[in-house]
């Protein structure tokens, strides 16, 4: 095992006083690789390729309250090949990671504090972009994705270091929101941007070389609070739902979220390459993830996971903490909605009636029919984790689940497909697991067709990989592509 300590970590913990920075969620200090990972089981021999995801790990103290969207971006990596594993994690090098070095402390303040003490970098929202909250492969390399819109990061894939801002070989420097799509068949990276200001939402397609041939505006009432999109072969789908930016908190430096319970929510489909949007209503609700939409006849089909009320829980966090942590819980149910480009008409139908979130499907489905869908369960706790998974049918209605254990808060799980496999979850599920007795993480291979007997294998890690947000599942056959293009 190397290890490289990161200079000036100043994180000091104050066990209990954030749930959020403590257990699972403590940041880690150190930027570590090692190999010759101990394995219990096996790592099954097709099995080649990486799992890298990102999530919050914050370098310095902030002043006010912390949020868990609030820290530093880190990738987490694990490269699996010939039934052995190699782990490395790197933060992400933000321009406003490197001015906090420089200063030594924490520049920013978080979202949950007035943003008129931050320094003035001219951004749309005066709040430090830290690319910490989503990962694809696109064009031979990894790009790192913002929330709240930020600037894309690109990535080595096989460093983890960063290269710097995308601005697409020069040919658009454009912010993009937490999610993208990277079209399977084409290779293309298809986004959409925010903001708090007009143009309010933007929508874009950059070639799978990594040029931008296509960007439009989007006409929405006012700034909103997007998070994903879809994509079908021929169109995309964004989202103009009713939880939109308080204007006047907006001008007094705040940031809050309104949800306005009478207000449809709206559904735009655009030609991939168009400008044309059809806009469908559809119940109030809000979303963060979307699954999979394809084309079926005349209608799109888009499945989501679907909020029913953004709000606080049941079990409320009293103090001054109050207002962020019970906002962060995840209650979000398994929607297909129905958009019928012929009359305009909408029908929605629920699909589940469990809290699960974090979506997956196997990437080569992104934008055509997919049967199976692998969601993490969340639990009902007042923190949120993640206790399991949960692999849905969503041809038969049927579902199979896995349950990480005791003290045991898993990941966001994507599917790695195994080679020359033939059925849909012909193929494997990862997540990093944290175990609390042992205060470390493992990586959990399961079986994605059959999650009931365990895992296949759990590669030891010598390190905690602290809970985060999205991953994505990178073939051998990419890397060796990507690194054929690098040589
Ligand atoms: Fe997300």
């Amino acid at each position: 095992m190397t290890t490289v300590r990161n200079d000036a970590l100043s994180v000091a913990l104050d066990a209990g006083e954030n749930p959020y920075l403590v257990g699972p969620y403590a940041p880690v200090d150190e930027e570590i690789e090692a190999s010759d990972l101990e394995v219990i089981g096996e790592i099954p021999a097709d099995l080649a390729g990486m799992y890298v995801r990102n999530g919050p790990n914050p370098r310095y103290r902030t002043e006010g309250r912390y949020h868990w969207f609030d820290g530093d971006g880190m990738l987490h990596g694990i490269h699996l090949e010939d039934g052995k594993a190699t782990y490395r994690n790197r933060s992400v090098a933000t321009e406003g990671l490197a001015a906090d070095r420089e200063a030594g402390r924490a520049l920013w303040g978080g979202v949950a504090e007035p943003r008129t003490a931050n320094p003035d970098d001219g951004s749309r929202l005066r709040l430090k972009d830290t690319a910490n909250t989503d990962v694809l492969f696109h064009n031979g390399n990894l790009v790192a994705l913002w929330y709240l819109a930020g600037a894309p990061y690109r990535i080595d894939p096989f460093s983890l270091e960063t290269v710097g801002r995308e601005d697409w070989g020069g040919t658009r420097q454009s912010c993009v929101s937490a999610h993208a799509k990277v079209d399977p068949r084409s290779g293309e990276f298809v986004y959409f941007d925010y903001g708090p200001t007009p143009p309010y939402m933007s929508y874009g397609v950059v070639s799978a070389d990594g040029r931008v041939t296509h960007h439009t505006e989007i006409d929405i009432p006012g700034a909103r609070m997007p998070h994903d999109m879809a994509i079908t072969e021929n169109y995309s789908i964004v989202m103009d739902l009713p939880l939109v930016v308080d204007e006047a908190s907006a001008r007094a430096g705040r940031h809050r979220l309104e949800f306005l319970g009478n207000t449809p929510a709206r559904f735009g489909v655009i030609p991939r390459h168009g400008t044309a949007v059809q806009w469908f209503e559809a119940e109030p609700c809000y979303i963060y993830h979307s699954i999979n939409a394809w084309e079926q006849g005349d209608e799109i089909v888009l499945d989501v996971c679907r909020f029913r009320v953004p709000g606080p829980p049941a079990v409320e966090f009293r103090g001054p903490l109050a207002s962020i942590l019970n906002y962060l819980r995840l209650d979000a149910y398994v929607h297909r909605y129905r958009f019928d480009l012929k009359t305009g008409r909408t029908t929605e139908e629920p699909l589940d009636d469990r809290n699960t979130e974090f979506p997956m499907i196997d990437s080569s489905l992104v934008g055509v029919r997919n049967r199976y869908a692998y969601n993490v369960s969340i639990n009902s706790d007042t923190t949120m984790y993640f206790d399991g998974i949960v692999k849905f049918d969503l041809d038969r209605r049927t579902d199979e689940r896995y349950q990480f254990g005791p003290g045991r808060y898993g990941s966001e799980a994507p599917f790695a497909p195994r080679v020359d496999g033939t059925a849909e979850d012909d193929g494997y599920l990862l997540s990093f697991v944290y175990d609390a007795a042992e205060d470390r993480s493992e990586l959990v291979i399961l079986d994605a067709a059959d999650l009931g007997s365990g895992p296949l294998g759990r590669v030891k890690l010598p390190v905690r990989v602290p809970n985060g947000f999205h991953s994505c599942w990178v073939p051998a056959e990419d890397l060796d592509r990507a690194r054929g293009t690098e040589a």
